[in-house]
């Protein structure tokens, strides 16, 4: 279980960009975060990895989290593979290293990319690079993954692929997903709880697959 208690953040003392914010997350649920531009999305999912330490209340997490960042964030001059094992193999003993490159061959296979593996990502398309962003947070056997924007820039049908790939990665692994976006229409598909935070506070929070017209719903609370 992920859960999110009262949670405040402000940077140098300014405006509170997380106010109070409060979610439980059970296990393997697909949650979405949406919300205007600026509204903390992203804040709120730095706090729960770490990377930022909230002004007050708690985040309570005993869980491995993995983060997928908006802009993939690959190695250009490395291949596939090696943007996929190098963290886990930093310190490595050959014996390791030869069980993490199974391990990435067994996660690119999975996710239908191994015959890119020897590939830079300046040949891979967007959805290509996704996919290989994905595999290296995998490499972790994450509890819960957090995915920032993770459609940006990727067409209709690679959107599609999308879905289909993190579904999979909560059906088959169990994994908890969080994903934070402007694309609503993705997060009604995908999600089982959506929430959207408006100037650092929870604006509303739905189930989509119990709602007529979710789109429209969220829609109400963009300014
Ligand atoms: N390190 C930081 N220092 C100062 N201000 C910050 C920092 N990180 C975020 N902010 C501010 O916090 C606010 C919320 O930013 P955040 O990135 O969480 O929004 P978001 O909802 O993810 O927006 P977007 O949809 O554009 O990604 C913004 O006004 C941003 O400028
Ligand atoms: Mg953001």
């Amino acid at each position: 279980m992920l859960k999110v208690c009262d949670v405040t953040k402000s940077f140098c003392g300014a405006r509170k960009i997380l106010d109070g914010v409060s979610i439980d997350i059970p296990e393997s649920h697909i949650f979405g975060l949406a919300g205007p531009s600026g509204s903390g999305k992203s804040t709120l999912l730095r706090c729960i990895q770490g990377l930022e330490t909230p002004d007050s209340g708690t985040i309570v997490c005993n869980r491995k989290v993995s983060f997928m960042f908006q802009d993939f964030q690959l190695f250009s001059h490395m291949t596939v593979l090696k943007n996929v094992i190098y963290a886990p193999t930093l310190k490595a003993s050959p014996e390791e290293k030869e069980r993490c490159v199974a391990k990435a061959h067994e996660i690119l296979r999975n996710l239908g990319i191994e015959d890119k593996i020897l590939e830079y990502p300046g040949t891979l398309s967007g959805g290509q690079k996704q996919r290989v962003a994905l595999a290296r947070s995998l490499m972790i056997d994450p509890n819960v993954l957090l995915c920032d924007e993770p459609t940006s820039g990727l067409d209709v049908a690679t959107i599609t692929d999308v879905v289909s790939l993190l579904r999979k990665v909560n059906d088959q692994f169990g994994v908890t997903i969080v994903i934070a976006s402007h694309d609503l229409y993705f997060l009604t598909q995908i999600s089982d709880r959506i929430v959207l935070l408006r100037d650092g506070v929870i604006a509303t929070e739905i189930n989509p697959k119990q709602h007529d017209d979710p789109i429209e719903h969220l829609k109400k609370y963009y300014g």
